[in-house]
């Protein structure tokens, strides 16, 4: 009797080590390490580069650049992840998939996807930067159905007839949808009003006359903070931001928002991330550290923002951790 117990716990024993090494007993992240590899639930280091994030319900969706070494060079990839606390995420594979279309040279590129849900036609519709050489500067487009895709390519197009290179997303408060982009030719970068259905670019709001890139916008306390990198590539600079009472402006000077010798800790701003909570609202930069020769292996600096009072700033990286129901960061130093 004693013999068949000893065996049943040795089983046990067995499929428990079994089960862990395949990653079903994963283990729960409950803290976010910036600049660290980070896994998703399967255990592989999260490709959102370049990305941004909404939430439908309780769950929020990043999207960003699939940049995986075995993926085929003729195309480029869009990939989702979800996940219910910011800090654990599910990766939902490639939603989309663009394949060279004829008309684009070999050197081109697909980057900085960003999602806008729109309540009304219950469609996810997708921009993103389309490039060859660096010289085209257009969007594209491409709808899906569902958070999850499939996303189905649409078109692509210079926005209100302008040049446009790095993209950003903004969603105000009353649920109108703004791209940001950078316009280089007029020094500086647009922020632009889609029109109802999101298919179309149709507003100038501002033309910011900043050489600013990687532009995002938060709004907080009824002020608009809107911050980006300056024009170094994939080398990071000192990102900076600026306020205003309007979309339309006027903008105020730009500050920096770490310190500049820092290149805010090798990062480059994708986005500002609200978290409405019942006790605290939160801000969170997300940036990307690139390694352009590796770019798989490219990382991710989160950290909750210092935001008030027209101020904005990074705090230097630590591990950090979040409360999505409260909204309340806390950095573990
Ligand atoms: C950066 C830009 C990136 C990528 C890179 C290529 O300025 O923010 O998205 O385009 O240049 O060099």
């Amino acid at each position: 009797m004693q013999h068949i117990l000893i065996n049943k716990r040795r089983i046990i024993l067995m499929l428990f080590l079994a089960f862990s090494m395949t990653g079903l007993f994963a283990q729960k992240k409950n803290v976010i390490h910036p600049g660290e590899v980070w896994p998703d639930k399967d255990g592989e280091h999260i490709q959102a580069h370049g990305g941004a994030i909404f939430k439908i319900k309780n769950t929020y969706y990043w999207y960003g650049t699939e940049r995986s070494k075995e993926l085929d060079p003729d195309s480029r990839y869009v990939a989702c992840y979800s996940s219910k606390d910011l800090m654990n995420w599910k990766n939902r594979g490639i939603v989309f998939q663009m394949s060279n279309p004829d008309t684009l040279a070999n050197n081109w590129v697909l980057e900085r996807p960003k999602v806008f849900y729109n309540q009304k036609t219950k469609k996810y519709v997708m921009y993103f930067h389309v490039d060859v050489n660096y010289k085209l500067a257009q969007v594209g487009i491409a709808v899906s159905d569902k958070a999850t895709g499939p996303f189905k390519y649409v078109r692509r197009f210079h926005p209100l007839g302008y040049e446009s290179r790095d993209i950003g997303q903004f969603i105000d408060e009353d649920g109108k949808a703004y791209l940001i982009f950078e316009d280089r030719p007029s020094g500086g970068f647009r922020i632009a009003k889609l029109t109802e259905d999101f298919m179309d670019v149709e507003k100038n709001m501002s033309l910011v006359k900043a050489r600013i890139e990687g532009g995002t916008i938060v709004k907080n306390d009824g002020l608009y903070y809107c911050l980006g990198s300056g024009l170094t590539g994939w080398n990071p600079n000192p990102n900076q931001y600026a306020t205003a009472t309007s979309l339309e402006g006027p903008w105020s000077e730009f500050k920096n928002i770490a310190p500049p010798e820092v290149n805010t800790y090798s990062s480059q701003s994708t986005f500002l991330l609200k978290i409405i909570g019942s006790e605290k609202t939160s801000v969170i930069f997300m940036g990307d550290i690139w390694k352009p020769d590796a770019q798989w292996d490219s990382r991710y600096l989160w950290m909750p923002m210092e935001i008030g009072d027209g101020k904005l700033w990074l705090p230097e990286p630590a591990p950090w951790t979040i409360n999505v129901k409260t909204g309340e960061t806390k950095i573990l130093k």
